[in-house]
């Protein structure tokens, strides 16, 4: 049943490899792994040649994410062979110097290590460009410059703008885009995408403000705001687990699922990102986006196509039967926390209020656990309970469908009691699906256990996950916008969010920090749940 690479003389199967291979720029023979669970794969699309403009280029996202992921496509043959990247910062540097340090980075971030020929290759697409993003001079220099590359390189006014820079600098950028022109759409004359980091917006009326200035300039068509949660392969798979097998949609609703817990903990403090996280706080940071995006995933309807709107139409739905918190809401459904010092991994670790460009009196949230509902026919009376914090004894993200009891105790004399069914998905690390379930101990007696079934992606499919952004990144120059969250999506999502942190402006100050560094969270957290009789699944 395994398959190896085509042997030679096989007729190659898909454009691109036609392509590649007469133009005898092959970099690599798909390698197709010896396991039977990838056999029949489809091969990848390739995008348009196009030009990538990268504003934000010198920073921290970009050496880290960005460049990697680009070079990871790039490795793989997945980046068009017409493909330039233009990087543009406000630091002074030419070419060379800019590619050597993207090569350190390459060196430092890469999933997979490129071979001194590969970065060479990769590295010398890449052209760098100075320029503020107050000076219109260094957009009209830009401008000229993208017609020229179109005319040297053949990318036919394909572009790709990508904004990974400070947040307060997204309406001066896209506004230049837009006096540049940059921003239209010939007929003919080739695409034009902007690509959004987050943050997008720090509550609901700045996210409405950020969506008006783009929306001046570009359709909401060419916009894609990124939540790297979406592009994770577990993420994704959720989506296909749900709707791609006919065995558990049925149990999906409020007649099954007793509640859901979706916890993402991380182990991390703040690390150097203080004087950021002083702005945003856990609720901002991680549960207005990545967290609702989750929670979204669970609770949707199944749309009516693959399509990026028939599936944003669903989640915004979700967002949209949230009802708004009230101050009372806030008070009674959540609880925040901050990180004291503590032991993480047998390691002493600081308290929040002692890292770098922390306030000593910081009360800022870096936990937060709160319980949702969500008013629809499906879901009504079922609690969403979502945590997440930083400094936690693990990095672990899962989502847990926890199922109703059975309604009639057949096994009640039984030393124990099965416990009522469970389905975890992990998210990271361990990527895989758990069913949790009741099973009779082997013996002459009665005796019932739980026990676990338990899918694992590392040895289901002997392949290394991609990493979220090469997936993103990937889709945005396909096209691609369903891991995108749309406009009316995020705003939706800070209309839930919003209230929450502005209930605490004129609230007493707390009592922080309320958990050691290394804990699962303050007392609250548990509190909050177990006032309904339920508990925080031990991860
Ligand atoms: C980012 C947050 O969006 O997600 C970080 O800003 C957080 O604070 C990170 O650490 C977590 O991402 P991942 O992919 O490591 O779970």
């Amino acid at each position: 049943m395994t398959r190896t690479a085509a042997p030679p003389g096989t007729p190659p199967r898909t454009i691109r490899e036609l392509r590649l291979e007469r133009s005898g720029k092959r970099r690599h023979a798909p390698r197709v792994e010896g396991n039977p669970l990838r056999e029949g794969l489809r091969l990848e699309r390739v995008p348009d040649p196009h030009v990538m403009v990268l504003f934000g280029a010198t920073g921290d996202l970009s050496h880290r994410k960005v460049f990697p992921a680009l070079a990871q496509l790039w490795r793989t043959n997945l980046l068009p062979q017409d493909w330039m990247l233009v990087a543009v910062g406000r630091r002074p540097y030419d070419d060379e110097t800019f590619r050597a340090e993207i090569g350190a980075s390459l060196e430092q971030w890469c999933r997979v290590k490129l071979e001194t020929e590969e970065a060479r290759q990769f590295l010398a697409r890449i052209a760098y460009h100075q320029g503020d993003f107050t000076d219109d001079a260094a957009f009209d220099r830009l401008t000229a410059r993208l017609d020229e590359m179109d005319r040297e390189h053949g990318t036919h006014g394909n572009r790709l703008f990508y904004l990974a820079t400070q947040p307060s600098a997204f309406p001066l950028i896209v506004g230049q885009l837009g006096r540049c022109g940059l921003d239209h759409e010939v007929h003919g004359g080739g695409w034009r995408r902007i690509v959004i980091e987050k943050p997008f917006g720090r509550d609901y009326d700045s996210a409405r403000r950020l969506n008006r200035e783009v929306g001046k300039v570009f359709r909401e068509s060419q916009v894609y705001r990124i939540d790297h949660y979406l592009g994770k392969e577990t993420v994704r798979n959720l989506m296909v687990f749900r709707f791609g097998n006919g065995i558990f949609e049925p149990l999906w609703n409020r007649r099954y699922v007793d509640h859901v817990q979706i916890t993402m903990a991380e182990s991390i403090g703040v690390e150097e990102r203080g004087s950021f996280y002083e702005e945003t706080g856990a609720t901002r940071d991680v549960v207005q986006n990545h967290l609702l995006q989750l929670l979204t995933l669970v609770a949707m309807e199944p749309p009516a196509t693959f399509e990026a709107d028939a599936l944003r139409d669903e989640k915004v739905k979700v967002l949209r039967a949230i009802p708004v918190p009230t101050r009372a809401d806030a008070a009674h459904n959540v609880a925040r926390g901050q990180y004291g010092p503590g032991w993480v991994s047998a390691q002493p670790v600081a308290g929040y209020r002692e890292e770098h460009e922390v306030d000593p009196l910081s009360e800022t949230e870096t936990f937060l656990a709160a319980r949702f509902q969500i008013d629809d026919w499906r879901w009504s009376g079922v609690p969403f309970y979502l945590r997440a914090g930083k400094r936690l004894p693990k990095r672990a993200t899962e989502i847990a469908i926890q199922f109703r009891e059975v309604p009639h105790r057949l096994f009640r004399d039984a030393a124990v009691d099965p416990e009522p069914n469970l389905l975890a998905i992990r998210v990271q690390p361990d990527e895989g699906i758990l069913l949790r379930f009741g099973s009779k101990v082997p013996g002459l007696g009665l005796d019932i256990r739980t026990v676990t079934m338990d899918f694992t992606y590392g040895s289901a499919f002997s392949v290394d996950s991609p990493d979220a952004y090469e997936t993103l990144i990937l889709d945005v120059m396909l096209g691609d916008a369903s891991l995108f969250t749309r406009a009316d999506e995020v705003e939706a999502a800070w209309s839930i969010a919003t209230p929450i942190v502005e209930s605490w402006l004129d609230a007493p100050a707390p009592e922080f920090p309320n958990y050691a560094a290394g804990t699962w969270g303050p007392d609250a957290a548990e509190a909050l749940i177990e006032r309904d009789g339920r508990r925080w699944r031990r991860i």
